[in-house]
């Protein structure tokens, strides 16, 4: 019998700690540490240029919306945008582990900041945070090797050499 693949309700994975918290704390909370958060000021320009073509309150309602759905909150970010499908989403950064770490470093940070999030909450995002940065640091291993094997896959035209340079 055919399997209606369509229809199937496709269940995330969510971060417990967060859950049991009251709706609006959970929004407020997230809210609040996602603006003190210093990724869009990072020192680095390397680490900054990433976010150069995003407006900072976009990119905040993005991963707001993302946290509140993954923390057992409404699923807000689906709803507006589909599936967060994370890796596609992260292809046009080079999402290396230096930057994961400096990414993690800002979480950290806010986190450290937040003082209404619990401590056993502060431990399990941050568990969550780094499984998923390392995630997104092996898709981007892989989208490189990809494009690498493409590369290496065309095959030069042996006058190509002889050529004049074009201007
Ligand atoms: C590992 C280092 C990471 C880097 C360098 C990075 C960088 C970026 C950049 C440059 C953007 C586009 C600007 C924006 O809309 O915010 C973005 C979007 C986003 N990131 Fe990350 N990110 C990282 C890790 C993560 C992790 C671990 C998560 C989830 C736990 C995450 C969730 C998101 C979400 C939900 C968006 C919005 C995607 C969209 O709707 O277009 N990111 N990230």
């Amino acid at each position: 019998m055919e399997r209606r693949r369509s229809n199937r309700r496709v269940r995330h994975r969510r971060v417990q700690p967060v859950r049991e918290a009251r709706s609006s704390m959970l929004h407020q909370s997230i809210h609040q540490f996602l603006h003190q958060s210093r990724v869009y000021d990072d020192e680095e320009e390397w680490f900054r240029s990433m976010f150069s073509n995003s407006k900072k309150e976009d990119a905040i309602q993005n991963q707001y919306e993302f946290f509140v759905q993954r923390m057992g909150g409404p699923p807000l970010y689906s709803q507006r945008k589909g599936h967060p499908a994370l890796i596609g989403r992260h292809r046009p950064f080079p999402v290396t582990h230096e930057a994961a770490e400096r990414w993690l470093r800002h979480m950290q940070n806010a986190l450290d900041d937040s003082l209404d999030i619990d401590q056993d909450s502060k431990v399990k995002m941050m568990n969550f945070f780094r499984h998923t940065a390392f995630f997104l640091v092996a898709g981007n291993e892989l989208k490189n090797q990809n494009q690498n094997q493409t590369q290496n896959n065309q095959v030069a035209c042996k006058h190509a050499a002889n050529k004049p340079a074009e201007e």
